[in-house]
Parts: structure tokens; C-alpha cells; sequence
């Protein structure tokens, strides 16, 4: 497809691309000014159908809505031993799907862009961050709340949308958004699944087909465990603990009955089952309401 450059940017189609925070802070702004309402989907690219679902609730909020989608891989999140330099970053083919969802902006922005020479300060959540995904990943929560708070200040979106499959994520930025005055409102969307249960991650690329082949038992688990809930918290975690200790190529990181904020498990009502667990290299996550 040919591109043609635009005040700032380039447009394929009808998707137009900004590198430069100034410029897509510009075009949003203009855009809201003319009564838009502006959407954001943040993401790391290595787009699937999470995404693309993440992109259709954007587009089918009420008013009138651009979608813009961020590409961005952001080493702020990333530990020493993770996979920053390998983590898949197809970006044409990442456009391509955006072109087909009729997604109106881009901002794909340079690790320079965002974080230029000298920058140092950081959005430091609270202790939430390190249990869980954080007692495994140090900085993890810090280096995620650093990008999308900048992501929120150039976009200035007045909804943001993530996926419920990083439900610790989707809970810190709520909690984010709610300490520190951010004007805009932020919409959990649910896990898109393959058609076994495994959940959709840019990461599965990772696993080999035997591993593969396992990985749904995750899900399964957390199912299985949510089907008894009617006896209880530990009836719930026995089940699922069970269902993973079956399979001896999984070693679990951990497995936790929480509230839906992720504070300590409720007695009764609303919770969330979450599950991490490693298949060789690759960390799988993943989580399912549970009414108890
Ligand atoms: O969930 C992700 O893909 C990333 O953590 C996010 C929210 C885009 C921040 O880099």
C-alpha cells in the first residue's frame, strides 16, 4: 500500500501513523476539540485477535469515536532475564491489522521518543505491585504505570481499553487512574481464547508444540476450580491445584483466590482465581471469575 504523509504523520489508508508524541498530542487534541471522542488501545504490537477484539469494543463505544491503537514495546516493564530483544515485533503486519479493523490512529513511537536522553521519573504504584506477577517481576508494575501514564498525557484518550487477562494490570491502572485525577475511564475487556481455552498472548509464539498442547490445562484448572465454588474458597483452590499438579512439565508460580480488586479472598461473593505457571521458559498467566 502506498503511504502519503500527512502534518505529522503518514497515512495508509485510512489508518494515519505518528512517531512523535507532540504530533499525535496535537491531532488528538484537534480531534476532541471537533467533538471526537478518542479511544485508546494501548499495546506492545504482536497483534492477535485479543487485540483486535480490544479494538472492536473501542469502536463500538457510543459517540463518535476514533480509535487510536499504541505500538510500543516498552523496556521500562521488561526485567534483566525477560524477553525484551526477542519479544516479536511485526510491525507491517501489525499495520495491516489495524487497516483492517478501520482504526483511524497509530502512535508507534521510538524508545528515545518516550523515554528521551535524562528521563527519570516513574509512576510508582502501590504495594499491590508486588504480589503476584510483581513478587516474579521486580519493577514490572512501575515500568507499566511509567508508559501508559505517558501514553494517557500524549493520546489524551477519554476511554482507555485492556484486556481482563492481565487482570493485575487492569487493576493497578484503575487504581492509577483513580489516585492520580487522570481524566478519562477505563474499560476491562474479556480473555479471548483459542478454541481449546488456551488464552491469547503475543507470547504463545514461544511455546514449542508439546508445550503447546499443555498449555490449556491453565484454563482448565481455573474452571474446574470456579465449578465448585459453592463449597467454598478452598474447595476451589484444591480443585485447581490438583488439576495443574497432574501435569509435571508445569511448575506452578503461583495459584490465588482473590477479591476483584485482588485484595484477600472474600468469604463470600465476587473473587478472582489467577494462575502463573511456567511451561520450559515460557510464563503463562491467566485468571476467570469466581462466584463464591
Ligand atoms: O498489556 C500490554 O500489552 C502492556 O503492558 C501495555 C499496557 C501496552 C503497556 O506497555
Amino acid at each position: 500500500m502506498t503511504a502519503a504523509r500527512t502534518a505529522g504523520g503518514y497515512r495508509t489508508g485510512e489508518l494515519t501513523v505518528h512517531r512523535v508524541p507532540a504530533d499525535m498530542n496535537a491531532v488528538s487534541r484537534a480531534l476532541r476539540g471537533g467533538g471526537r471522542r478518542v479511544v485508546l488501545v494501548p499495546t506492545m504490537g504482536a497483534l492477535h485477535d485479543g487485540h483486535r477484539e480490544l479494538i472492536r469494543h473501542a469502536r463500538l463505544l457510543p459517540g463518535a469515536t476514533v480509535t487510536a491503537v499504541s505500538i510500543f514495546v516498552n523496556p521500562l516493564q521488561f526485567g534483566p532475564d525477560e524477553d525484551l530483544t526477542r519479544y516479536p515485533r511485526p510491525l507491517e503486519a501489525d499495520l495491516e491489522v489495524l487497516r483492517e479493523e478501520g482504526v483511524e490512529l497509530a502512535f508507534v513511537p521510538s524508545v528515545d521518543d518516550m523515554y528521551p536522553p535524562g528521563a527519570q521519573t516513574r509512576i510508582v504504584p502501590g504495594p499491590l505491585a508486588d504480589e503476584l506477577e510483581g513478587a516474579v517481576r521486580p519493577g514490572h508494575f512501575e515500568g507499566v504505570l511509567t508508559v501508559v501514564g505517558k501514553l494517557f498525557q500524549i493520546v489524551a484518550p477519554e476511554v482507555a481499553l485492556f484486556g481482563e487477562k492481565d487482570f493485575q494490570q487492569l487493576v493497578l491502572l484503575q487504581k492509577m487512574v483513580r489516585d492520580l485525577n487522570f481524566p478519562l475511564s477505563i474499560v476491562g475487556v474479556p480473555t479471548v481464547r483459542e478454541p481449546d481455552g488456551l488464552a491469547l498472548s503475543s507470547r504463545n509464539v514461544y511455546l514449542s508444540d508439546e508445550q503447546r498442547a499443555l498449555a490449556p490445562l491453565l484454563q482448565r484448572a481455573l474452571t474446574e476450580g470456579a465449578s465448585v465454588s459453592a463449597r467454598g474458597a478452598d474447595a476451589v483452590l484444591a480443585r485447581a491445584r490438583g488439576v495443574l499438579a497432574a501435569e509435571p512439565a508445569l511448575t506452578v508460580e503461583y495459584l490465588e483466590l482473590r477479591d476483584p480488586e485482588l485484595g484477600p479472598t472474600p468469604e463470600a461473593g465476587r473473587a478472582r482465581l489467577l494462575v502463573a505457571a511456567r511451561l520450559g521458559t515460557t510464563r503463562l498467566i491467566d485468571n476467570v471469575p469466581v462466584q463464591l
